[in-house]
C-alpha cells in the first residue's frame, strides 16, 4: 500500500488558554490537518488537563479533525462521551487497557477511528496482535503528562518496526509520534516511518505558529527516502 502524505496535528496543550479562540482561528487558517487534544486524569499521568465538555465547546469553532489522546485510566468508560463531544480519532493507552481488543472495537462501534498509544517503555511488538484492527498507532516519544519535554530517540526504532509490519501486512494504519517533535527532528521522525506529527511547544511557542505548521507540512518524506 502506498505511503500516505503525512499529517500535522498541533497539540492544544501548549496553546494560550486565556485566549483559546485566537489559537483555534490560527489552526483553522493553517495547514494543520488535525487538532490534537490531550486528556489527562491525574491518575494515569501525573497531570490534569481538560475533558469532554471543553472539547464539545471547541468543536463548532474548529474546522480540523479532532484527534483525542486519552491519558486516562478506564478509557472504555468514556469512549461514547468523547465521540459525542466531537472526537473523530481516539487514542487509548495500551498500558491502561486490560481488554485492549475490546476497547478498539468499542471506539470503532462508537464511530471514531481507533488508535493505541504506547509509552516509551512499551515495545511496539506489544501491538502485533491488534495491528490489523487499528487505524493508527501513537508512539509516545516522551513520558506522557506534560508538554515541552525532550524527544526520546528510541521512538524512531519503534516507528521503523511498525512501518515494516504495516508494509509487510499491506495495511494503511497510520503512525503518529507525540512528544518533543519540532523542526529539528521532524525529518528524522518521518524518515523512520511516521506519518502523523503531533507538535505542541514547537508550534505554539514559536514566533509564527502557522509558519511552523507549514514548514512541518512541507517536509517531503520521499526526498528523504534515499
Ligand atoms: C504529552 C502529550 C503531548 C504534548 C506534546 O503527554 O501527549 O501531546 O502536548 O507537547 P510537546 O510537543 O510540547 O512535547
Ligand atoms: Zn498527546
Amino acid at each position: 500500500m502506498a505511503r500516505q502524505k503525512h499529517l500535522i496535528a498541533p497539540s492544544l496543550l501548549a496553546a494560550d488558554f486565556t485566549n483559546l479562540k485566537k489559537d483555534i482561528e490560527m489552526i483553522n487558517a493553517s495547514e494543520a490537518d488535525w487538532l490534537h487534544l490531550d486528556v489527562m486524569d491525574g491518575v494515569f499521568v501525573p497531570n490534569i488537563s481538560f475533558g469532554m465538555s471543553i472539547i464539545k465547546q471547541l468543536r463548532p469553532i474548529c474546522t480540523k479533525v479532532f484527534d483525542v489522546h486519552l491519558m486516562i485510566e478506564n478509557p472504555s468508560d468514556y469512549i461514547e462521551a468523547f465521540v459525542d463531544a466531537g472526537a473523530e480519532v481516539i487514542s487509548v493507552h495500551y498500558e491502561a487497557c486490560t481488554h485492549l481488543h475490546r476497547v478498539i472495537q468499542q471506539i470503532k462501534a462508537a464511530g471514531a477511528k481507533a488508535s493505541v498509544a504506547i509509552n516509551p517503555h512499551t515495545p511496539a511488538s506489544a501491538l502485533d496482535d491488534v495491528l490489523e484492527d487499528l487505524d493508527m498507532v501513537l508512539v509516545m516519544s516522551v513520558n506522557p503528562g506534560f508538554g515541552g519535554q525532550k524527544f526520546i530517540y528510541r521512538a524512531l526504532e519503534k516507528c521503523r518496526y511498525l512501518r515494516e509490519q504495516i508494509t509487510i501486512r499491506n495495511l494503511n494504519t497510520r503512525i503518529q509520534v507525540d512528544g518533543g517533535v519540532g523542526l529539528q527532528n521532524a525529518e528524522a521522525v518521518l524518515k523512520a516511518g511516521a506519518d502523523v506529527l503531533v507538535s505542541g511547544s514547537a508550534v505554539f511557542k514559536s514566533s509564527h505558529p502557522a509558519d511552523t505548521i507549514a514548514k512541518l507540512k512541507h517536509i517531503d518524506p520521499h526526498s528523504l527516502l534515499v
